[in-house]
């Protein structure tokens, strides 16, 4: 830190009323930045300062990540390429080596993936819960037309409030009634569309509930918007039986082990999370649904299973709530995440969630084929063994060569690269 700890105080007000300039400048005053430091906060890349003033509050910069490409995916007959934002080495190596294996028996296939979500809306206070369910019921259709009142567009389309779900649940503030608005949201991913509908049909169900309603919002555990592939990974270019088998293992771990359920899963969303950034979609509502579902059954589960077919060879299968949009949020305002669109070239949020579905399972099997042969460190050292080059200070001239000394002698930390830079700039001075 450059600036004295008892001098600083958090407390700023008004900040968000400053113009994007401005903000960079108090920051700099504040912290004490340096030139190239503010330099760095004026780099706003493909975004313009209006653009990028609009996404959130309080922006001072755009950060950028690396933009890369997943390719040989074949799903439902239909060849794709798969553009994924992510910092993490190997991973976009590694989708793309398990799809050209899953090509060789015909590739992937996703099922039908339903755009329909889910927006709760919690009713306390209720005084007769047979009598608020029985109003519920009989005046299905009257709430249903309230609440597609709030999207014509949306019922053009085909989609809209569609259904209804009431559950009791039990709390320590006593038992609630918890009614769940079901909502075609065609290709958007539908929390706006929702939580408006759960809104607009509040005053009415208070009235025919006799009740007091809190909370009226979208759920991210999307069960009614689920995505599934398959596919048949050929054992002999897995590695062979023995990988095969060593996958298999790695499987009944993470079926009885939460913690390692966890890290298989971390795998699965090491691909799906990377194209969910890269469409300009909701990596946090991707998250927590994916890690919900997981533990819907009471312990926290892979997303993924195995099994072999009668040749030995490895089926694969991911089942996962999915809710994306490809219209609406930042999909289509985002330079990057529109083109990314473009790239991937699907027609709807379902079709989108196919191709997730199957990056996922890709990128599990890429990490259990590492895990159960030659280990994960390998495809991570030729990167990691560059930053710790860079770290050390190496120029970029000799980054690669330090790099692969690091490795050669399987000691890739600060302390040897500066060792190997000193060796080379005098054996350059000789
Ligand atoms: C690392 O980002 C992901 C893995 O840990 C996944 C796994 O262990 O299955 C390799």
């Amino acid at each position: 830190m450059n600036y004295e700890l008892t001098d600083f105080s958090s407390d700023i007000s008004g900040f968000y009323k400053l113009s994007l300039e401005e903000r960079q400048r108090q920051l700099v005053k504040l912290l004490n930045l340096s030139q190239e430091e503010f330099e760095l906060m004026r780099t706003l890349g493909y975004f313009s300062p209006a653009q990028i003033d609009r996404l959130i509050e309080n922006v001072v910069g755009s950060y950028q990540l690396p933009l890369g490409i997943a390719f040989n995916f074949k799903i439902n007959s239909k060849d794709y390429v798969i553009p994924m934002v992510i910092e993490e080495p190997s991973v976009v190596a590694a989708a793309s080596k398990i799809a050209k294996i899953a090509r060789e028996n015909g590739g992937f296939v996703s099922e039908e993936v339903k755009s329909i979500m889910i927006s709760q809306i919690q009713l306390t206070n209720v005084k007769d819960f047979d009598i608020a369910k029985e109003n519920i019921a009989k005046n299905k259709q009257k709430i249903l037309d309230i609440a597609n009142e709030q999207d014509p567009l949306l019922n053009q389309l085909g989609g809209g409030a569609k259904d209804l779900e009431v559950r009791e649940i039990e709390t320590r503030k006593g038992k609630m009634l918890i009614l769940h608005l079901l909502v075609d949201v065609r290709d958007a991913m539908g929390a706006n569309i929702v939580n408006t509908m759960a809104e607009s049909v509040t005053p009415y169900i208070e009235g025919i509930c006799n009740a007091k309603i809190y909370l009226r919002i979208v759920s991210n555990l999307t069960t009614h918007r689920i995505a599934k592939s398959r596919a048949v990974f050929d054992k002999d270019l897995l590695g062979g039986e023995e990988v095969v088998e060593g996958i298999l293992n790695a499987y009944e771990f993470a079926v009885a082990d939460p913690y390692r359920a966890t890290t298989h899963n971390k795998g699965i969303m090491n691909g799906i999370t990377a194209l969910t950034l890269a469409t300009g979609n909701d990596t946090r509502a991707i998250e927590a649904g994916a890690h919900a579902y997981a533990s819907l059954g009471g312990q926290y589960k892979p997303l993924t299973k195995f099994d072999l077919d009668s040749e030995g060879n490895l089926i694969g299968e991911i089942e996962i709530p999915l809710a994306f949009g490809i219209i609406g949020g930042i999909t289509r305002s985002h330079p990057m995440a529109r083109l990314a669109l473009k790239i991937l070239n699907v027609e709807s949020s379902g079709e989108l969630a196919q191709v997730a579905a199957a990056l996922g399972l890709a990128q599990n099997v890429g990490a259990l084929r590492a895990l159960a042969s030659e280990g994960i460190q390998k495809g991570h050292m030729a990167l990691h063994s560059r930053n710790i080059a860079k770290l050390a200070g190496a120029s970029d001239e000799i980054i690669e060569e330090v790099a692969k000394r690091m490795i050669k002698d399987k000691k890739i930390r600060v302390d040897y690269a500066k060792e190997i830079i000193e060796l080379i700039s005098k054996s350059n001075n000789l």
